[in-house]
């Protein structure tokens, strides 16, 4: 009996995990004035997203402790909060129109919007974040300072590489590794870092989600180009327009696909030349199996996740709710 008492008190319960995050952003406050500067960050978490860096760290916090309080609360905010404002910036970089199933913020509003908006956003992902309990805070922000500016060093050589003709896999994957894969890292060792895990914990936890966060993106560029517009939110074929290299594309190449750098480069203004230069490119992808080889990476990233969530020392029942949010992830359709 007190076994199963102890049990049940350590199970991570899904739903409430889920009831925390979506009632931490419906109650989410912003300035109220300038309503120019700060009517996008409103409009931002309005049209949602699906949240996965503070549903991290929440996650992670409750290996190691169940009771949610705004010390824990607002930096799994400020993880959301500072990722919304990469989108903001990002959507200017990646020229796109449509976040979330929605316009983008300097389509709505104008590019100098987007930027101000997204810098004051990153500096309220501060203000939350300072809010981490005195004893870890140091550590905190350190950990956040360092992500925020690898994520910049990764958008820089996510531009750099659509000036090149070609990049190896391993560049790609330390592209994506700071664009994308630190950030769930620091979500993932920040819930733990809160909760109390010792050092080491925390390293296979930060590992776990940065392998996580490769998966993420490979899944990413895999439905840029696979996805449904409806559901992905995005619009389809615009890592082909941007000539991106892709996961999709860096592969392909390594293949050894015909005519890819030519199609890639293939210019294309009107909306008919776009969506035959889309066409062309995913019939090279699809003369190599591309999207099989991609959802197989996905699968062997994840894998990889799994096999540093295991040297955590961890019960069974946080390391399968560490499966379960894997698994949410590589199964994505948006
Ligand atoms: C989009 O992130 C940018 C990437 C790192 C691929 P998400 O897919 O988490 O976007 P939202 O927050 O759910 O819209
Ligand atoms: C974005 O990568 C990563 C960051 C925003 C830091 P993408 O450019 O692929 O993201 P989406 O596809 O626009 O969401
Ligand atoms: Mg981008
Ligand atoms: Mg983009
Ligand atoms: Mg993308």
């Amino acid at each position: 009996m007190p076994i199963f008492a102890a049990k049940m008190h350590k199970m991570i319960n899904d739903l409430f995990l889920d009831k925390a995050v979506s009632d931490l952003f419906q109650n989410i406050e912003f300035q109220d004035a300038p309503s120019g500067l700060y009517d996008p960050l409103r409009y931002m978490v309005a049209i949602g997203g699906k949240r996965i860096r503070p549903r991290l760290c929440l996650t992670t916090y409750s290996l190691y402790k169940q009771e949610f309080t705004p010390a824990i609360l607002q930096p799994a905010a400020a993880l959301e909060v500072f990722h919304t404002f990469t989108l903001i910036h990002d959507d200017i970089m990646d020229r796109s129109a449509l976040r979330r199933g929605h316009e983008t913020v300097w389509k709505k509003w104008n590019e100098d919007t987007a930027i101000l908006s997204g810098d004051v956003m990153c500096i309220d992902s501060y203000k939350r974040m300072i809010q981490a309990p005195p004893a870890v805070v140091t550590q905190a922000l350190a950990l956040f300072s360092k992500t925020a500016a690898e994520v910049c060093d990764g958008q820089q050589l996510d531009m750099d590489f659509e000036l090149r003709s070609s990049v190896s896999m391993e560049e790609y994957m330390q592209m994506i590794g700071l664009k994308t894969g630190v950030l769930i890292a620091c979500s993932a060792q920040l819930g733990a870092l809160i909760g109390g895990a010792d050092e080491h914990s925390q390293k296979c936890l930060y590992d776990y989600g940065y392998y996580l966060g490769l998966a993420f993106q490979v899944a990413d560029d895999y439905l840029d180009a696979y996805g449904d517009q409806k559901v992905f939110g995005k619009p389809i074929g615009g890592d082909i327009l941007n000539e991106k290299k892709s996961w999709l594309t860096v592969k392909a190449m390594e293949l050894g696909a015909e005519g890819l750098s030519e199609a890639l480069t293939a210019p294309a203004t009107t909306p008919e030349a776009q969506a035959a230069k889309i066409a062309s490119v995913m019939a090279i992808y699809n003369s190599v199996g591309i999207a099989q080889a991609a959802r197989d990476e996905i699968a062997r990233l994840s894998q990889l996740a799994m096999d540093k969530a295991c040297q955590a020392g961890l019960s069974q029942e946080g390391f399968d709710a560490l499966s379960r949010f894997a698994g949410g992830l590589v199964g994505r359709a948006k």
